[in-house]
């Protein structure tokens, strides 16, 4: 192995005492082929056998807590007990190589699927117009957002059942946890709005819940994450900033999280508004000053990036697309291999890199396949 790839392979521990093998790992990425009882099903099981070499931090494809959190066709979800069987196995393939498996518990709120919510329609925060193509949202009752939160718990009661490593909070990507915090979306006026103080109420207290949870039912080894979105600036309007994010980093880390894995598409963004205080990753590593393990992601490529990654301030490099582009991407790093990496789907490789077939019509947006106009998928 080229040296300079060296501290992608150096281990890190968590603050439960966990210890991580290498600075690598998979990022959570929807599969939409789910069986259509929300079971996992064996094309699923396939794709993360084979995915399982990347590194330490495998997170899985979000899974839906409630029944009025589903957000994607086909999506597995965690709101029963017939769910832990192909969970069981899904952790053992995404464990097959030593990995931690991590599987990243969600609830869609507005971005829920109206097609497939049977009981009473989208929920969120509150009823404000719904995003493109969705419908208007109810407001949940706040006794609907504590069942949600309990949710949060189950899931990961059976995720503990099922032999995770740890589940990841995924409050990123515009999704229930991340319309709380939003002034966008969170227009409530009780204790779960208003003031940051009360939009950071549900993120903790999903935290809170998860964490009562994890205690009960696994040992000290089990791991909690969090995604987030560092800001939201939407078309006119500016949901919060870097600066509530850090606000939220503080209530999470005092809440016991292990790791703060921050959403981004391009590790080296720069905060939209830019006050020359380095980019995102960098600002929230300051932030964090190593109390727990930091995770960044996008458009990492190349291991030459994984190490900018870390430079920049990340403890954990993950990768989403590339590991879908190129499953075999860490053994060439180690074999020294490195120009071997696959920055596109050569055309002889469609067809067999074990993605589920919906997954794959679902990605053909992304332009991964190399002239990808030639190619009938
Ligand atoms: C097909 C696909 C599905 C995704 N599904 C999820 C998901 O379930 N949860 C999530 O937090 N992010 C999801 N993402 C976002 C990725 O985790 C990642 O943040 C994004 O792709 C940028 O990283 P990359 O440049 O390495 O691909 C998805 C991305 C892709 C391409």
């Amino acid at each position: 192995m080229n040296p300079k790839f060296q501290p992608l392979f150096e281990n890190i521990t968590l603050p439960n005492g966990v210890v991580l093998n290498d600075r690598l790992g998979v990022a959570p990425m929807t599969t939409y082929s789910g069986n259509p009882d929300g079971t996992v099903s064996d094309e699923e099981l396939v794709y993360y056998r084979r995915r399982a070499n990347i590194g330490s931090l495998y997170i899985s494809a979000c899974i839906a807590v409630s029944e009025n959190g589903i957000a994607f066709p086909n999506q597995f979800v965690g709101f029963h007990d017939e769910a832990i069987p192909g969970l069981k196995q899904m952790a053992t393939e995404m464990k097959s190589a030593g990995s931690k498996a991590i599987l990243q518990i969600q609830h869609g709120g507005r971005q829920g699927q109206p097609t497939l919510i049977k009981a009473n329609g989208t929920v969120a925060p509150s009823a404000v117009e719904g995003p493109a193509g969705k419908p208007t949202p109810r407001a949940l009752t706040t006794d609907e957002i504590t069942a949600i939160i309990r949710d949060f718990g189950e899931t990961t009661r059976r995720a503990i059942e099922a032999g995770f490593d740890g589940v990841e909070i995924h409050g990123a990507n515009t999704y229930l946890i991340q319309q709380f915090v939003s002034e966008l979306t969170n227009r409530r006026d009780d204790e779960w709005g208003g003031s940051l103080e009360n939009r950071l109420k549900f993120p903790v207290a999903v935290l809170a819940e998860v964490k009562r949870v994890a205690a009960e039912y696994a040992d000290d080894q089990f791991i909690v994450g969090y995604r987030l979105s560092p800001e939201e600036y939407m078309e006119d309007a500016v949901g919060y900033t870097i600066n509530e994010t850090k606000v939220l980093t503080e209530g999470l880390i005092a809440g016991g999280i292990h790791y703060l894995h921050v959403s981004l598409l391009d590790f080296q963004k720069l905060p939209y508004d830019d006050q020359g205080n380095g980019s995102i990753v960098e600002i929230l590593s300051e932030q964090i000053a190593g109390r727990i393990a930091f995770v960044a992601v996008g458009s990492v490529k190349t291991p030459e990036e994984a190490v900018a990654a870390l430079q920049e301030g990340a403890d954990i490099a993950v990768m989403g697309r590339q590991v879908l582009i190129d499953p075999e991407w860490t053994e060439k790093v180690k074999q020294g291999r490195e120009s071997e990496i696959n920055p596109s789907i050569p055309k002889e490789m469609v067809g067999k890199l074990d993605i589920p077939s919906l997954m794959w019509e679902r990605i053909g947006a992304y332009k991964m396949v190399k002239e990808e106009q030639e190619v009938k998928a």
